[in-house]
């Protein structure tokens, strides 16, 4: 099978390659011109470590001196705790401002690592093998890394891109399907908010990628991550575009918040809150109806929720959504769509329009 090789264009310093294919984790080429000296540190988690660890191990131990460290696993640890406990083994294994993190796992360690990255000694490099479909297509590209803070969810972090992503689809016949299913989310985003043709294609071919077959995957993978790039490439620091990638998550952080972190899968109120958002876009008058049936249907397909929760209430909604990082100076900015494959980011969306969006998508 072939590899994948896309490009996240930032200039001539700090440009990096994603590959994508099967059997990444077999290949040494993908991953040691990457590395700059002769010491890595493969940062990963409980549950990642006996199932994938060995094989990197592999790749690296006869040419590099390689420590490790497991992390406990869940989004609760994504935190200071954690950020000093990577501090405490780079410091007691040595490791020098020429050290590379590898971060190995879903989006909590690859933020977790890559904020570590970006700090430690005042930066070092790290590389990216994402191993969730959530952080294959989104948290691994664009060099968001961070920490939560217990009054807020990465509300601690920096910019900080990899030197190298490197995305073995055969990692994902692991993955439990509700999570595989929460990183489809992510993927039909792209769509919505970018990529018309690529909307469509996935609307053909939802079914078998919930089977994981490694070309179609591939397939899906690298066009989410072209689009990721596209948008990064224009606005690293999100002044601007890089918001749109944010569609149906203002919605979703507040159904998040209020069901407890965990309940609902990050994917799976972004998905509900994407089909509030283009019912938003409907009653705007920008797309048409058919639209909110046509993603029901891909979203079900995908084993998506459609409906906002019923037990929050419209209040509870709306003081959670004006919590969003986007709001400023007290108006709610919303991503909506213009059209299929065109998003905006808005303050023009009424509050009587918004109240009718989460009556209906309930
Ligand atoms: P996660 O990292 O918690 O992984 C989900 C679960 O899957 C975990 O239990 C993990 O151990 C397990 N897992 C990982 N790979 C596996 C595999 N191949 N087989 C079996 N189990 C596996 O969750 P996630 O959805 O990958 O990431 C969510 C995090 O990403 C959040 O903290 C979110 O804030 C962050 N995020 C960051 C960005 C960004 O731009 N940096 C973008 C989106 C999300
Ligand atoms: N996940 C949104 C971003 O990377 O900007």
């Amino acid at each position: 099978m072939t590899i994948q090789q896309l490009k996240v264009d930032l200039g001539d310093q700090r440009s990096y390659p994603i590959f994508i294919g099967s059997g990444l984790l077999n290949k040494a080429e993908c991953l040691t011109p990457y590395i700059r000296g002769r010491q890595v540190c493969i940062v990963t988690n409980e549950t990642v470590a006996p199932l994938y660890l060995q094989k990197l191990e592999n790749l690296l131990s006869e040419d590099y001196q390689v420590s490790t460290l497991i992390l406990s696993d869940g989004e609760k640890y994504k935190n200071a705790d954690t950020m000093m406990q990577i501090y405490d083994h780079l410091l007691e294994k040595k490791h020098n401002r020429t050290t590379t993190l590898i971060a190995l796992g879903g989006g909590v360690v690859g933020d977790t690592t890559g904020f570590a990255a970006a700090t430690y000694q005042r930066g070092v490099n790290f590389i990216q093998v994402p191993t969730t479909l959530l952080s294959q297509v989104d948290s691994s590209v664009g060099g968001k890394t961070g920490i939560n803070h217990p009054q807020g969810k990465n509300m601690i972090g920096a910019f900080h891109q990899p030197q190298a992503v490197i995305i073995d689809t055969d990692v994902l016949k692991t993955l439990p399907a509700r999570e595989l299913s929460a990183g489809l989310a992510e993927v039909i985003k792209y769509g919505l908010i970018n990529d018309a043709e690529f909307y469509e294609w996935l609307e053909k071919n939802i079914t078998i990628l919930l089977s994981v077959d490694p070309v179609i995957m591939t397939e899906a993978i690298a066009r989410s991550c072209q689009n990721k790039a596209d948008v990064v490439n224009q606005d690293e620091k999100e002044s601007g575009i890089r918001a749109i990638l944010n569609l149906g998550h203002t919605f979703g952080h507040a159904i998040e918040a209020a069901q407890g972190y965990g309940q609902w899968l990050h994917g799976e109120a972004v998905a509900a809150g994407m089909l509030a958002a283009v019912d938003l876009s409907v009653r705007m008058g920008w797309v048409n109806k058919i639209e909110v049936d046509r993603l029901s249907v891909l979203l079900s397909n995908a084993n998506l929720p459609v409906k906002l929760p019923p037990n929050m209430s419209t209040d509870q909604f709306l003081s959670l959504m004006i919590m969003d990082k986007k709001v400023t100076d007290g108006k709610l900015r919303l991503v909506l769509l213009e059209s299929i494959g065109k998003a905006v980011v808005t303050e023009e969306a009424s509050k009587e329009n918004v109240v009718a969006t989460i009556r209906a998508c309930r």
